[in-house]
């Protein structure tokens, strides 16, 4: 984790190793630009002129050994046209800054763009999306990579603040420990986080964080509570299924109830999905990823509310033991539903883990999942798909999305598209159909979550960036952390 701190010197008495400033297009410098401009006898200027520094959105430029600076280097980026200039851009220029420190030897550097005027925005926001910009892009997987020789590693960033003195950052670094969890166990390979490692970090969350219980359900349990769905999709595996409850106690009054979707991996079955891009599937648990994030960050914040976080932890392999399509399963809600496709196994898990939910009484319900592809094709990766039948609720959800840039949209929950799930076997099936697939997953989970305040964020695009180099993104923990930190 990177340490946040506030800073209050000019850019020439800076002494960290690198000094951030922004320029934007039309060669218009920034104050903290203009100012390095004038230590250096015009260099900044002169880069312009002759095209080094261009001021495009993200562009950059690394400078060395400024005469009049005690910082050695400035790194100065692109902040597009000023007219256009907004939180998304600002979010932009931040993070393609810290892309450009990577590699650096540097271990502290000053960043002046949290002096840039973002519309709308004040200091507290930029002081926090800043520094939850810089962990984002300072974070490195390497659980399951070679040992590096000792380098100079980032350490710390201290942003421009002078006549701030909030807690923004603070609270920066209790969402971006959450983010970074979120992150690790969604990238960590589904022979090592399987089931039983995330039922154990869950303990070890507990052991950091005092204030969190965890309580674990066996297979045992499951069949004596009648969870004949979870169970069903967990048959083909030789790793037993978790179901994983933390439930953090910083407040009386009922809690917030959090469910994440953790197939540890997705082979589809017996529906076994085609071999390209399978291995993408170890992401499958992404919500219940989130779900660890947010209860570290709840912890960390000690926000004042009950926060419960509930995580069956499933793998769906394909075995003579597993189940099958035609199958018809007895929920724990008493609803039979029928396998039309075993690879429709995240809604089977979440049903019965949302019923198990049930009996916390909660004040709201939250599933986080990486439900449909359906809900990719309908909004790729730059949202996450929301829905409810509470407009409230969906309202205050997508504009703590907005405000921390980690953004929702909203789709349909309407009755009609309930009739997609009718089937002559049973209740209703697991599958709607060729259409609105993100939509009829969501009409399945609602039929478990009747009279409840509840939500539904299908996180399938936005959960991980895809490719061999794919990663973890932790979203949608800085949506869910904002929502809680707006609750009394
Ligand atoms: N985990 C997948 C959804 C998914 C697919 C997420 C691709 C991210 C990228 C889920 O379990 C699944 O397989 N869903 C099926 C449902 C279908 C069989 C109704 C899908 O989306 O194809
Ligand atoms: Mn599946
Ligand atoms: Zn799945």
């Amino acid at each position: 984790m990177l340490e946040f701190k506030r800073l209050t010197v000019r850019p020439k008495e800076v002494a960290a190793s690198l000094i951030i400033v922004g320029v934007f297009e039309e060669r218009m410098l920034t104050s903290a630009a203009a100012e390095l401009d004038t230590a250096s006898d015009g260099l900044l200027k002169r880069l312009m002129e002759s095209g080094d520094i261009t001021g495009r959105l993200g562009a950059t430029a690394l400078l060395h050994q400024l005469a009049g600076l005690s910082a050695p280097r400035v790194l100065v980026v692109g902040l597009g046209e000023q007219r256009k200039f907004d939180a998304a851009r600002f979010l932009r220029a931040n993070r393609e800054a810290h892309k450009a420190l990577k590699g650096l030897p540097v271990e502290a550097v000053a960043s002046y763009l949290t002096e840039v005027e973002v519309p709308k925005k004040d200091i507290a926001w930029k002081l926090t999306q800043s520094a939850l910009a810089a962990d984002y892009a300072a974070y490195k997987y390497t659980a399951t990579l070679k040992a590096r020789a000792e380098r100079v590693e980032l350490r710390e960033v201290h942003f421009s603040a002078a006549s701030y003195d909030g807690d923004a950052l603070d609270r920066a670094s209790g969402i971006a420990a959450g983010v970074r969890l979120a992150r690790e166990l969604g990238n960590l390979p589904p022979n090592i986080c399987n089931p039983a490692y995330l039922a154990d970090q869950a303990h070890e969350l507990s052991r950091r964080y005092p204030d969190i219980g965890v309580e674990v359900l066996e297979r045992a349990e499951m069949e004596t509570l009648g969870m004949g769905a979870l169970l069903a999709v967990s048959a083909g595996s030789e790793n037993a299924p978790k179901l994983v409850v933390m439930d953090y106690k910083g407040g009386s009054g009922k809690p917030y109830v959090f469910v994440g979707k953790g197939i540890t991996f997705d082979t589809g079955g017996i529906d076994i999905k085609p071999a390209a891009g399978m291995e993408e599937m170890k992401f499958d648990m992404c919500g219940a990823a989130s779900v660890f994030g947010l209860m570290e960050a709840v912890a960390r914040l000690k926000l004042p509310i009950r926060v419960v976080g509930i995580t069956p932890a499933v793998e769906n392999m394909p075995d003579g033991k597993s189940y099958r399509p035609s199958d018809v399963l007895k929920t724990m809600a008493g609803h039979q539903v029928e396998v039309l496709n075993t690879d429709a196994e995240g809604r089977l898990i979440l049903c019965d883990a949302l019923t198990y939910s049930l009996r916390y009484d909660p004040h709201t319900l939250i599933d986080i999942a990486t439900l449909t592809g359906a809900c990719v094709v309908a909004l790729g990766s730059h949202a996450t798909g929301l829905m409810s039948h509470d407009d409230e609720l969906a309202n205050e959800l997508l504009a703590a999305g907005e405000t921390t840039m980690d953004r929702a949209w909203r789709l349909p929950l309407w009755e009609d598209y309930q009739s997609q799930l009718e089937t002559g076997y049973a209740d209703f099936a697991n599958l709607g159909g060729k259409y609105a697939g993100a939509i009829t997953a969501g009409c399945f989970l609602s039929r478990f979550t009747e009279g409840q305040r509840w939500a539904h964020l299908d996180i399938a695009g936005s959960a991980w960036d895809a490719g061999r180099k794919g990663t973890a993104t932790g979203r949608p923990v800085a949506l869910m952390v904002q929502w809680l930190m707006g609750q009394k």
